[in-house]
C-alpha cells in the first residue's frame, strides 16, 4: 500500500515536473477550448481535478478525475479506460459545438461522451467529482460522468438502474494497477427478485448485500460514520446512494482489482487512505460455500451445516467437506393439509433473494399464511425490519447463514415432524452424516472399543463425560472411512517416490484421488510409538476440530493392522524443512521476516483455538516445527494430534506417568514431573517462536545449558543484544520493534514456572498489538531448574539430545 502510494506520488511529481501546473484556471470547457495533455480542469472550490494521467507502471495516457487536494493521486473516474492514448500522441479533449465531448489522439477519436444535441453547450467539473455536459443556461445535465462510473462510487453517485432508460450504473474494477480497463470484478444492483447489491467475479456472485430492510442491507453491517445511506426501489429506479454532504468525511467506495469492495476514508492526520470497511470478509459471505438448504456459520465447526429437517444430498462428499451440493429435505412438505410449520433462524444472513417474491403490502401474519398456502414456498421473511412487507422464497435456500451482527429473522418451512424433532446441539455437528452411512460396522465397533478403553484407562472423569456426552449428542462422527483400495490407487501402492516424509510414526505419502484431489496419506508404522489408542484419539479429536490453522483430516482407514489417516495435502511441507534446511529446495533463506511473522501468528491462533475456542479443550502436547505444515500460501497448519488430550471444562492440570513429546520442546514440569497443562503447550510454542526467529534448533544438552537456544536467547536478552538472535539469513530490513516483541513473547512463553507463562489469548493479543506492554521475562525452562529458580523433584530424568522424532519415555515413579 505504502509502496503503491509512493509510486502514485512519484507520478504526481513527475507530472507536475513535466508540464508545470498547467491547469486551466477554470472548471469549464466550452467549444473551441481544447484541453491538452498536461492541462487540468479544477472544480470550483478545488476538490477535484480532471486531466491526463498515466497509471503506475504504465506510460499510456488516460483522462481521469482525481482528488485535487490530496497528496496521493487517487483516480476516481477514467474516461477512456479501455482505450489508452500512446505516451507521445498529444491527446486532446474538446467539446464540439453540438455538445459532444471528444477525446482524440493525433490520429483518431478514442472516446466520446454525447447524448443529445445541444445548442450552447458547456462541460463542467463539479465539486462532487461529477463531470457534466449541459446547456450553458440550464442546470439540467445532458450527460454526467456519474452515470458511467468506473471502479469508484462517490457521495451522491447512484449505483443501480434507471428502469425507464435501461441505464445500469455499476462499478467495475481495474484490470490491474497499471491498467484501468475493465477487470473481472463488478459491483452492481441485482434487480431480480428482491433487489440486493452484488459483487460479481465474471458473472458469478461472490458477495451479496441481502435485501434492503428499510434501514440497511440485511446481510451487511452498515459502515458507521460514513454519512447517510439510502436505497431507492421504485418502478422507475432501483439504486443505492450515500451522502457525506455536510460532513467533512472524504470517503469512497472502490472495487479493487483483486475483487474486494472497500470503503476508504481519508485520514487527514496520517495523510493517507484508511480502509474502514470491506467485503467479502468471511468464507460464509463470499460465494455460497455450503450449497442449497444449508446454513453457514463461520464460528462453528464444520462451517456448513444442513438446516434442521434437511440431510446432505451427497453424504460422502459432505463428509469430505465438499458441501457444494448442499442438503435435501428429510421429509416432504405437506402443503394441502396445512400442517407444515416454520423454524426461525435468527440472526440470519438471508438466502439469496434473486428468485424470491416480494409483496410490500402485507404484514407478517399474512406473509406466513401466504407462504403456507403456496406449495412452492420454502421460507419467508419480513421485507422491512418494522415487520411489514413480505419476501417469500420459492426455491432451494441458497446462501443462508448465521449473522454475527444484528441480522433479520428468517423462517424456514418444514414438515410438522421435522419441526417437532429436537433442535440439534448448538455449535458443532448440527449437520451430520449418520454413522450408518459413513462408517462401516467394523469402524463402529472400534470406536466403541476405544470408548471403553478410555473408560478403563481412568481418563479424567470430566473429559470422559464430555466425550460421552459428545458421542451421545452427536450420535455420529463425521469422518469417512476410506477404502484400502482407494488409498493404494491414490498412492501408487505406497510407492517410495510418493513419500513426503518419514518419522517415528511411519511415513507420509502424497496421493491423488481419482477426481484429481491431492491428499497426504499418513501410514502408521505397525510398531510405531503412535499406538492404536493414539490413532483413535487422533481420528476422533481432529474430526471435531476445524480451524484455518489446523490441518484438516479428510478420512481414515483401518485395514488389518494398517492404520491410515488422510489429510489435506500441504504443498509446502513442514516448517522444520525450511527452518533447518532439511530439504534442498526449501530453505531458510526463503523465509523472509513477514513470512516468519505470519507463521508465528498462524500457529498462535491455531493453538488458541485448541486451548480455548474449540468446543473441546485440547492440549496438543507435541507442538514442534515438524508438526507445523505449510500450505501453498505459506499459511501454517498445526498437525499431528496423536498425543493430544482433551481437558474437562474446569480442569487445568493433569499428571501422566507416561511422558511423551519431543525434547527441546517439552516444558520442564512436563519432562521432569509429567505435569501437563495448556502452559506446557505455551512452552513449546515459545521454543517454536525462538526457532523461527533464529533458524536454530533448540537442542537440549543439560550439561551445557548455555549452548542451547533458550539459554542463548536468554543471555543475549540480558546483555541487551537480543537482536543478535535473529537469523543472519534475514537480509531485508525488518521491523526491529516487531522482532523484539516476538523475542520477548517467546521468552515469556518459555519461562520456567508455568504460572508465569502467558495463556494463548494473551499471546495472540500481544502479537497483534504494537502498543500492548510486555512483561519482563524470567529465566527460561531448564535454566531455571539449574539455577535453583524453579523447584522440581526430578526423580529420574535422562535428557537426550534427540530432536527429530517423537519418542515415548517411561519415567519411573
Ligand atoms: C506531439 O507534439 C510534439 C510537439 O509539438 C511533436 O513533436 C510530436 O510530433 C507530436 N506527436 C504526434 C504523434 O503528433
Ligand atoms: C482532435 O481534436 C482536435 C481538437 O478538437 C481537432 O483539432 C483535431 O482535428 C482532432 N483530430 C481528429 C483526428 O479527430
Ligand atoms: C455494468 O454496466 C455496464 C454498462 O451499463 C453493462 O454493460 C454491464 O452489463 C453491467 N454489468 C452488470 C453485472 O450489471
Ligand atoms: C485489494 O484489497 C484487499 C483488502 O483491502 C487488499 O488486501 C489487497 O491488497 C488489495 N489489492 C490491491 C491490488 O490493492
Ligand atoms: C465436490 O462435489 C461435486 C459434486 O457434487 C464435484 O463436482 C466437485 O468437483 C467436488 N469438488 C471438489 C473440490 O472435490
Ligand atoms: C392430509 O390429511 C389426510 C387426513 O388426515 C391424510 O390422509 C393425508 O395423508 C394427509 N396428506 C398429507 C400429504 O400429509
Ligand atoms: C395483519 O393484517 C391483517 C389484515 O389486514 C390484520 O387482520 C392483522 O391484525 C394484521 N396483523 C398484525 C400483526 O398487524
Ligand atoms: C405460488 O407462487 C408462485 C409464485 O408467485 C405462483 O406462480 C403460483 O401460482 C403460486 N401457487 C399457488 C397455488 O398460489
Amino acid at each position: 500500500m505504502a509502496a503503491m502510494m509512493q509510486m502514485q506520488m512519484l507520478i504526481l511529481i513527475s507530472l507536475s515536473a513535466l508540464f508545470g501546473r498547467l491547469s486551466i484556471s477554470t472548471d469549464t470547457l466550452s467549444p473551441g477550448q481544447p484541453l491538452h495533455d498536461g492541462q487540468t480542469l479544477v472544480s470550483a472550490v478545488g476538490t477535484f481535478a480532471l486531466g491526463f494521467f498515466s497509471p503506475t507502471g504504465s506510460k499510456n495516457r488516460y483522462v481521469g478525475i482525481w482528488y485535487n487536494k490530496l497528496p496521493v493521486q487517487t483516480v476516481v473516474w477514467v474516461a477512456n479506460r479501455g482505450n489508452p492514448i500512446a505516451a507521445d500522441a498529444n491527446g486532446t479533449m474538446e467539446l464540439n459545438s453540438n455538445g459532444a465531448l471528444i477525446l482524440n489522439n493525433s490520429q483518431t477519436v478514442v472516446w466520446v461522451a454525447s447524448i443529445a444535441v445541444l445548442t450552447n453547450p458547456v462541460a463542467q467539473l463539479l465539486d462532487n467529482g461529477n463531470l457534466v455536459i449541459r446547456e450553458a443556461n440550464s442546470i439540467e445535465f445532458a450527460w454526467q460522468s456519474f452515470d458511467y462510473p468506473t471502479d469508484t462510487l462517490l457521495s451522491g453517485m447512484k449505483l443501480g438502474w434507471d428502469l425507464r432508460t435501461g441505464l445500469n450504473r455499476n462499478l467495475t474494477a481495474w484490470q490491474n494497477n497499471d491498467d484501468p480497463s475493465p477487470g473481472r470484478y463488478t459491483f452492481s444492483a441485482d434487480i431480480n427478485g428482491s433487489p440486493q447489491l452484488t459483487l460479481l467475479m465474471d458473472s458469478a456472485k461472490i458477495w451479496r448485500s441481502g435485501p434492503w430492510n428499510g434501514a440497511q442491507f440485511s446481510n451487511t453491517p452498515q459502515p458507521s460514520g460514513l454519512g447517510l445511506f439510502s436505497f431507492a426501489n421504485t418502478k422507475d429506479e432501483v439504486y443505492f446512494i450515500y451522502d457525506t454532504i455536510g460532513t467533512d468525511i472524504v470517503g469512497r467506495l472502490t472495487v479493487n482489482h483483486t475483487g474486494i469492495l472497500q470503503w476508504f476514508v481519508w485520514i487527514k492526520k496520517a495523510n493517507e487512505w484508511s480502509i474502514t470497511w470491506y467485503v467479502p470478509q468471511t468464507q460464509c459471505d463470499s460465494s455460497f460455500p455450503c450449497g442449497p438448504n444449508a446454513i453457514c456459520d463461520i464460528n462453528s465447526s464444520p462451517m456448513c451445516q444442513c438446516l434442521q429437517g434437511f440431510v446432505p444430498k451427497s453424504p460422502a462428499n459432505w463428509a469430505l467437506r465438499n458441501t457444494t451440493s448442499g442438503c435435501v429435505r428429510r421429509m416432504a412438505l405437506d402443503c394441502k393439509n396445512k400442517t407444515d410449520g416454520f423454524l426461525t433462524i435468527t440472526p440470519a444472513i438471508l438466502p439469496d433473494t434473486s428468485t424470491a417474491i416480494v409483496d410490500k403490502t402485507i404484514n407478517f401474519t399474512q406473509c406466513k399464511e401466504k407462504c403456507l398456502a403456496n406449495c412452492s414456498c420454502t421460507g419467508f421473511a419480513s421485507a422491512d425490519i418494522r415487520g411489514t412487507g413480505c419476501i417469500m422464497w420459492m426455491k432451494d435456500l441458497v446462501g443462508l447463514g448465521t449473522a454475527s451482527y444484528e441480522g433479520g429473522d428468517f423462517y424456514v418451512r418444514l414438515a410438522a415432524a421435522d419441526i417437532a424433532s429436537p433442535t440439534p446441539a448448538k455449535g458443532l455437528a448440527k449437520a451430520k452424516v449418520t454413522i450408518i452411512t459413513v462408517l462401516s460396522g467394523a469402524a463402529l465397533v472400534i470406536l466403541l472399543i476405544s470408548f471403553f478403553a478410555w473408560r478403563k484407562k481412568k481418563m479424567n472423569r470430566r473429559a470422559l463425560a464430555a466425550l460421552e456426552k459428545g458421542i451421545k449428542e452427536d450420535d455420529e462422527i463425521e469422518l469417512p472411512q476410506l477404502q484400502w483400495s482407494t488409498l493404494m490407487e491414490a498412492t501408487d501402492n505406497f510407492a517410495e517416490t510418493n513419500i513426503l516424509g518419514k518419522g517415528g510414526f511411519g511415513s507420509v505419502y502424497k496421493g491423488k484421488l481419482a477426481e484429481g484431489c491431492e491428499i497426504a496419506v499418513k501410514r502408521l508404522s505397525k510398531n510405531s510409538a503412535q499406538g492404536i489408542d493414539e490413532f483413535k484419539n487422533e481420528v476422533i479429536l481432529i474430526a471435531k476440530l476445524q480451524h484455518r490453522s489446523l490441518v484438516r483430516l479428510l478420512g481414515y482407514c483401518i485395514q488389518g493392522d494398517e492404520r491410515i489417516l488422510v489429510y489435506e495435502y500441504m504443498p509446502n511441507g513442514s516448517l522444520d524443512a525450511f527452518l533447518f534446511d532439511i530439504v534442498p529446495n526449501r530453505v531458510r533463506v526463503h523465509l523472509d521476516w513477514p513470512t516468519r511473522f505470519h507463521i508465528i501468528i498462524g500457529i498462535a491462533r491455531g493453538l488458541l483455538y485448541l486451548h480455548q475456542d474449540s468446543r473441546l479443550r485440547i492440549i496438543h502436547r507435541d507442538l514442534k516445527a515438524s508438526n507445523i505444515l505449510l500450505d501453498s500460501a505459506m499459511n501454517p497448519k498445526i498437525s499431528d494430534f496423536g498425543l493430544a488430550r482433551i481437558f474437562g471444562e474446569n480442569e487445568t492440570i493433569t499428571k501422566t506417568r507416561k511422558v511423551v513429546g519431543t525434547h527441546g520442546y517439552m516444558a520442564p514440569e512436563y519432562a521432569l514431573d509429567g505435569i501437563f497443562s495448556v502452559k506446557s503447550d505455551v512452552f513449546s510454542f515459545g521454543v517454536l517462536i525462538l526457532e523461527i526467529i533464529s533458524g536454530q534448533r533448540n537442542r537440549v544438552f543439560i550439561s551445557t545449558p548455555h549452548l542451547y537456544l533458550l539459554g542463548n536467547a536468554w543471555s543475549l536478552w540480558n546483555e541487551g543484544n537480543a537482536l543478535d538472535l535473529m537469523d543472519p539469513l534475514i537480509s531485508d530490513p525488518f521491523p526491529v520493534a516487531q522482532v523484539m516483541r516476538c523475542i520477548n513473547i517467546g521468552l515469556l512463553c518459555v519461562q520456567g514456572k508455568p504460572e508465569d507463562r502467558p495463556i494463548m489469548s494473551s499471546v495472540v493479543f500481544m502479537l497483534g498489538n504494537d502498543d500492548a506492554s510486555l512483561a519482563k521475562p524470567k529465566a527460561p525452562g531448564f535454566k531455571a531448574i539449574l539455577t535453583g529458580e524453579l523447584e522440581s523433584t526430578p526423580n529420574h530424568v535422562e535428557l537426550h539430545s534427540f530432536n527429530n522424532f517423537t519418542f515415548t519415555e517411561q519415567i519411573g515413579r
